[in-house]
């Protein structure tokens, strides 16, 4: 049967094709991904878990689930091969969206408080938006930047110290510099007293997952209670979400994604899961990795030298934030996405430190290098491509 969807395929193919993709989420899977990902899996009713060890109850509530047993398993062990670790892994959250909710449920209840950097400084929306089921259902506090764009871990303790969170959780969306896990860990272990219990260290490390596991960026296992990600960004693997977690936290973190938040797992996304992990303990993708770093750096560095404004003035991972609104006071973010967009250059307005615009304005943009490492760009591309991008902003004269 002819269908007109191939039509609306073949159409984003080549704009995936002839576009330059600077959005720092995004990535291009490989072919083994993608057959993956479009395979008879996808047939599959899974609910359930194929291991009993960790929930202590019957595994799968269909049967015909042996293949799909084997994949999930392979699928859990590959990913603790990845990041080197012993914690137990849950590798059905149907996205990172999915993963922070049941990461949330699995230990605190509605009502209670988490600490996470604030969204305007760079935190995503399901750390504690107003608008998302974080900030409907919990009591959200939040820590900042300091004057520089840096986290401003000062700040974090403070919190800690007024608020009491049951959740202190690190990870952001849009933020340029290292995360220090380990000073994290540290300040919460000063602030436990004998009225405050520990709380539950939490690390949302969706945007910068495939830097730590090619030791690009500092890890936060050994450190974190709980750690989710998704798949699909650094990590170059298809669209979802993976909860790590303390063994000892394993039943209420699977109770949590199932039956606690979904039903049927998503087996042909596992089988491309399982495949990005065998994809991101090869030496190409530690290359990769470090060449993805290393290009962030080479175009952040071009702007800087054009006389843009970075915050925090540079990069250490896959992305950087450029600020408008001193050198630039009348142009929005939006309005360069836009005029990017009909230069066939794609990346996305980002609100700034101390942001004056509204998220759908904006006075900035973010930049990522980690799509177009993946299609064989140098450093001469991303400087290029920088100059390019000051071409525009000046023929639009504003
Ligand atoms: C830090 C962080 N966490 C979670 C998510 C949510 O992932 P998803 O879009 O798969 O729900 C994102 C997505 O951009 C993110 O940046």
């Amino acid at each position: 049967m002819e269908s007109k969807v191939f039509d609306f395929i073949a159409k984003e193919q080549e704009r995936q094709d002839k576009n330059v993709e600077l959005i720092a989420s995004e990535n291009f899977v490989s072919d083994n991904i993608l057959k993956a990902v479009g395979s008879c899996f996808t047939n599959k009713y899974c609910e359930g878990y194929p291991y009993v060890r960790t929930t202590g109850r019957t595994g799968r509530y269909y049967g015909g689930t042996m293949y799909a047993d084997e994949l999930e398993e392979y699928c859990c062990d590959m990913w603790r091969k990845v990041y080197n670790t012993d914690y137990h892994v849950n590798v059905q959250p149907h996205s990172g969206s999915q993963a922070n909710f049941a990461a949330y449920m699995s230990v605190i209840k509605p009502g209670d408080t988490i600490l996470a950097m604030s969204l305007e400084n760079g935190g995503h929306l399901t750390h504690g938006s107003a608008v998302n089921f974080s900030g409907k259902l919990y009591n959200m506090v939040f820590y900042g930047v300091d004057e520089n764009g840096f986290i401003d871990y000062e700040d974090m303790e403070n919190k800690i110290k007024e608020f009491h969170p049951m959740v202190v959780l690190a990870g952001a969306s849009a933020y340029s510099r290292i995360i220090k896990f380990d000073l994290i860990k540290e300040i919460i272990d000063r602030c436990v007293t004998d009225d405050y219990p520990r709380p539950y260290f939490m690390v949302d490390m969706a945007h910068i997952a495939g830097l730590v596991a090619a030791g690009e960026h500092p890890s936060p296992f050994g450190l974190a209670d709980i750690i989710t990600t998704t798949t699909h960004k650094t990590l170059r693997g298809p669209r979802g979400g993976l909860i790590f977690c303390r063994p000892d936290l394993a039943k209420k973190v699977d109770g949590a994604i199932f039956p606690g938040t979904q039903g049927g797992p998503l087996m042909h996304v596992i089988a491309g899961k399982a495949i990005c992990a065998e994809e991101a303990l090869t030496d190409d993708y530690k290359v990769y990795a470090r060449n993805v770093v290393k290009n962030s750096k080479a175009m952040c560095d071009e702007f800087i030298k054009m006389g843009y404004h970075v915050v925090t003035g540079g990069t250490d991972n896959h992305l950087f934030l450029l600020d408008l609104s001193a050198t630039h006071p009348n142009l929005t973010g939006k309005m360069l996405q836009d005029e990017l967009d009909k230069n066939h250059i794609t990346l996305n307005k980002n609100c700034v430190p101390n942001e004056k615009r509204s998220p759908s304005e904006t006075s900035g943009v973010r930049i990522g290098s980690a799509a177009m490492t993946t299609k064989g760009w140098t450093e001469k591309d991303f400087i290029e491509t920088a100059r390019k991008i000051d071409q525009i902003i000046k023929s639009m004269n504003i």
